[in-house]
């Protein structure tokens, strides 16, 4: 018996690929041999055969300034040519692009002639509006087929996009705004979620009365919720009224490689987003090597789906600038998996003969809880690759979404990367590497990373440490936006020339690198980066709130959940009658102040939180009682009775 069980689990530990995929598949193990050889030459033949120079680059890397990295920067080149014109000169023009489906069931097919149409018009309304090279516009959108457009016609001109997630609060997209000094916002009157129409263009008009820069001059509506909106007219335009009437006529000028294409906000340990710098020709070579070397592309017979919203970098990459830069036909879906039933995902992927999917472990978890009859009920045979983003896949959720998603016997690729790495670092390629559950495996090639003990030296062989790049890589950060400072403290300062990831890891026997989640105060909620920081800064915002303490959980569905610890103010305590509608209050609080994905799971109202001598919070016991352990080691607490006294408010 234990025997049986051992092999059955040696069996489930190691799948070798099948010879039928591994004898169509994309990439080439020869690939790995080739940039071990010579790292830059074969990122050089990457950028030269991926995409489409107007200036030929003759300077890959130019590391002479550490840690800001030049990329191709002699060359020059349009993104949005790249991801448009030059498959629609090929003769791809009636090829889908998108495969729109609204949450509601309305959908359309976008082809690529039609996208590279759409965004021309939008470029010549930008200019229009007075948008320039270099200057930033914020894209506050849902998922339709506008968003991509949008992104698109900013790149085209030059100009800079800022995408913030609807989900975030007013507030959050004031700072944003302020910070990029965006003179424009892109939005829509509401979108669909859940059923509803959730309005947008209201929390637009709330973040600009609150931004304090000035700085946005007009405001691009779509029209989509049809939901009621306020209009000042001389501030925003309909887009429909504007783009749809437009000349689609647009030359296209080239930039520079390492001219600045976007700003992505995320969180970091501080309560101040950070605004991570992506740029141009390197980004989208690493975008569109791994785009179509992971995902296993063949455009003309792939149909693709990446469930990520364009709102975080998944969908930069793996949603606009990865799948269009290679020609891919792809599905993009307004809405929640639920909605209006707990099939929809399913029925979208028999719908439109999906064929590769890309999505979140958090979901994968979520559709095992509600169980394998509903996939079951469609037919899922389209589908032959299956990936996975954003934290850890537990290897009985990469079980079941190759068993029961995936018939079986399909590769599951786990792809480790961040928003600063810009496009994936860490994977398995399917067809060549045997594939083994929970582990993001190995670097792709072209790619050098390592695991460091704390104090700098190499963990040899099998052992766990932090993880680092050591080499520059084309889609890497170019720094953070209006900060270097930050940018080198947070990723270089520790150690030196190597990039800190801010992630555990270990390497096992085989060589295979296993993520082991955050070492620093950020938190992985759903695949999300939230910050420790920025919640008790809204906490502590609260006019009843004297102190608070943020720990991420272990969570069975999100990975990590937000649990929150909080002393009242004296004066507020007598007004506080009912200690659960305080938390309430407080777990409201956060979602209106950063947005609905902060919210905390729970706020536990508190006497008093465990500090040391020297007055830091210790994370680490609160996180023991989130997660209903025994309490740790006590002993560095400036009053160990403290500990004793919290777990029994808690319990
Ligand atoms: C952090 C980056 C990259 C897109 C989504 C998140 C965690 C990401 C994995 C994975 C284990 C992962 C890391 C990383 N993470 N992918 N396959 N296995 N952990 O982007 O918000 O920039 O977060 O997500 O902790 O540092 P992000």
């Amino acid at each position: 018996m234990t025997v049986q069980i051992d092999h059955a689990l040696e069996e489930i530990r190691r799948f070798r690929p099948s010879p039928e995929f591994a004898a169509q598949a994309v990439a080439d193990a020869r690939l790995y041999q080739e940039a071990e050889g010579d790292r830059l030459a074969f990122w050089a033949r990457q950028a030269r055969e991926l995409l489409q120079w107007e200036k030929p680059f003759t300077r890959t890397l130019d590391w002479s300034n550490p840690p800001f990295a030049k990329w191709f920067d002699d060359g020059e080149l349009n993104v949005a040519v790249n991801c448009l014109d030059r498959h629609v000169d090929a003769g791809h023009g009636d090829r889908v692009a998108l495969h729109w489906e609204g949450e509601p069931g309305d959908s359309r097919d976008v082809t690529y002639a039609q996208l590279t149409d759409e965004v021309k018009r939008a470029a010549n309304v930008l200019t229009e509006l007075g948008v320039g090279e270099g200057d930033r516009v914020a894209i506050y959108l849902p998922m339709i087929p506008e968003a991509v457009v949008a992104m698109l016609a900013v790149a085209r001109i030059g100009a800079v996009h800022s995408v913030v997630f609807g989900g975030f609060s007013a507030d959050s997209l004031a700072s944003r705004i302020d910070d990029a000094e965006a003179s424009l916002v892109i939005t829509a009157d509401g979108g669909y979620r859940k059923g509803k129409v959730f309005p947008l263009k209201p929390v637009v008009d709330e973040a600009l009365a609150k931004a304090e820069g000035g700085t946005v001059r007009n405001v691009l509506v779509v029209r989509r919720g049809e939901n009621d909106v306020e209009w000042d007219a001389s501030r925003d335009h309909w887009w429909h009224e504007t783009v749809a009437e437009a000349s689609n006529e647009h030359e296209a000028r080239a930039f520079g490689a390492e001219h600045p294409l976007f700003i992505l906000y995320t969180s970091g340990t501080t309560g101040k987003p950070k605004g991570i710098l992506h740029t141009s020709g390197g980004y989208l070579t690493q975008a569109a090597f791994t785009h179509r070397n992971v995902f296993d592309l063949h455009p003309e017979t792939d149909v693709y789906w990446c469930t990520a919203d364009v709102g975080w970098i998944t969908g930069h990459s793996y949603v606009v600038y990865g799948p269009l830069a290679n020609g891919a036909t792809q599905v993009l879906y307004e809405g929640t998996p639920d909605t209006p039933h707990p099939g929809r995902w399913w029925e979208i992927v028999e719908k439109y003969q999906v064929s590769i999917l890309y999505t979140a472990p958090t979901a994968i978890r979520s559709f095992m809880k509600l169980g394998r009859q509903i996939p079951h009920e469609f037919n899922l045979r389209s589908l032959r690759l299956l990936g996975s983003v954003g934290e850890p896949i537990n290897p009985e959720a990469w079980i079941w979404y190759r068993h029961v998603i995936g018939g079986g016997s399909i590769p599951v690729v786990d792809t480790w990367w961040q928003t600063e790495t810009g496009a994936i670092m860490i994977s398995a390629l399917p067809g060549i590497t045997d594939l083994k559950p929970g582990s993001a495996q190995v670097a792709i090639p072209g790619i050098s990373i390592d695991i460091l003990s704390d104090d700098g030296t190499p963990v040899e062989g099998e052992g766990g440490g932090l993880l680092v790049v050591t080499e520059p890589w084309p889609s890497m950060l170019r720094g953070i936006w209006g900060d270097p400072e930050r940018f080198k403290e947070t990723y270089w300062e520790k150690f030196g020339d190597k990039y800190f990831a801010g992630d555990g890891a270990r390497r096992d026997e085989d060589g295979d690198i296993w993520l082991l989640g955050r070492v620093d105060d950020v938190m992985n909620v759903s695949g999300h980066r939230l910050s420790t920081a920025e919640i008790e800064s809204s906490l502590v915002a609260h006019p009843w709130t004297a102190e608070a303490a943020v720990v991420g959980a272990a969570d069975e569905t999100t990975g990590q959940a937000v649990v929150a610890f909080v002393i009242l103010k004296a004066s507020q305590v007598e007004h506080v009658t009912d200690v659960s509608e305080a938390a309430e209050e407080l777990r409201r609080h956060v979602a209106t102040q950063i947005g609905a994905i902060a919210r905390p799971r729970q706020v536990f109202i508190v006497n008093e939180l465990p500090k040391t001598r020297s007055g830091k919070i210790m994370r680490r016991l609160l996180r023991d009682l989130a997660e209903g352990r025994q309490v740790g080691d006590t002993t560095t607490l400036a009053d160990t009775s403290v500990m004793t006294a919290i777990t029994e408010q808690v319990r």
